[in-house]
């Protein structure tokens, strides 16, 4: 079995009623039959550009929500409220929260919640530079991988993907050699075989860190690389069309 490449636009922090455009751009030029795309604009964008998107062979995500359906939790949204806004995907445990804070148990309970509203949940993981110099990035992401990921009763391996992310390698242009990366995923694809079963064989595993249009098509050819999480060089369309022309569609 092939699976089909899952490459994802990560917008954070970015992008007003302006941006609408990029995500349209994106639309007009992909390919149905290529790689699945998904980009995650801020929460004030999921609404207009699920609309703007419908029917167009690209999928819209949120970059986090909470635990909780509804109540008194300022400033979240809820997994509800995303799907509700035309989210089919949510980014969860991003380390850019997790170092405001956000442990493994939130974003555990809220991957339950996410997938209980019917949305794919993409769990990130990843370790710092030191734990990757030591030699203590396996054992790392391991255990962020027991704690982040929810206990399903009913496994369906679409509702769950993992993205791979050193935190060293986000926004910095450095990556992981491919021996790395490769060997990190098959680590990653063990974990998940290890809690879910055999199903979990079918769980896409991204890379995510400073991918580009010029590093795109070693990293996507990996062995174990299901896609990429793209931060920066999601922001202009032309980059991210470029990457996700690298990756790789449904094949029989
Ligand atoms: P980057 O970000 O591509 O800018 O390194 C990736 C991410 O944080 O998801």
């Amino acid at each position: 079995m092939t699976t089909r490449q899952l490459i994802m636009a990560n917008w954070k922090m970015n992008g007003v009623q302006a941006m609408r455009a990029a995500a349209q751009q994106v639309a007009d030029n992909t390919a149905p039959d290529g790689a699945e795309v998904v980009i995650c604009p801020p929460a004030t964008l999921v609404t207009d550009i699920a609309r703007d998107l419908a029917g167009a062979p690209v999928a819209v995500g949120g970059q986090d929500c909470h635990a909780a359906e509804a109540g008194p939790h300022t400033g979240d949204v809820s997994a509800a409220m995303l799907a509700d806004a035309g989210a089919q995907y949510v980014i969860l445990g991003h380390s850019e929260l997790r170092s405001q804070g956000v442990r493994s148990d939130a974003v555990r309970q809220s991957a339950a919640a996410a997938i209980h509203a019917g949305l794919t949940a993409v769990v990130c993981v990843g370790e710092t530079a030191e734990q990757h110099d030591e030699g203590w990035h396996q054992n790392r992401v391991r255990g962020q991988l027991y704690i982040s990921l929810p206990n399903l009763t009913a496994f369906d391996p679409n509702r769950l993907v993992i993205a791979y992310e050193p935190i060293w390698a986000i926004g910095t242009g450095k990556t992981p050699t491919g021996e790395d990366i490769r060997a990190m995923h098959a680590a990653i694809r063990t974990t998940v075989i290890d809690l879910f079963g055999p199903a979990a064989a079918g769980v896409r595993i991204l890379y995510g860190g400073s991918v580009k249009p010029g590093n795109a098509g070693d990293i996507l050819a990996l062995d174990g690389v299901d896609g990429a999480l793209v931060g920066g060089a999601s922001l202009d369309p032309a980059d991210f069309l470029a990457i996700a022309g690298f990756g790789r569609g449904a094949q029989p």
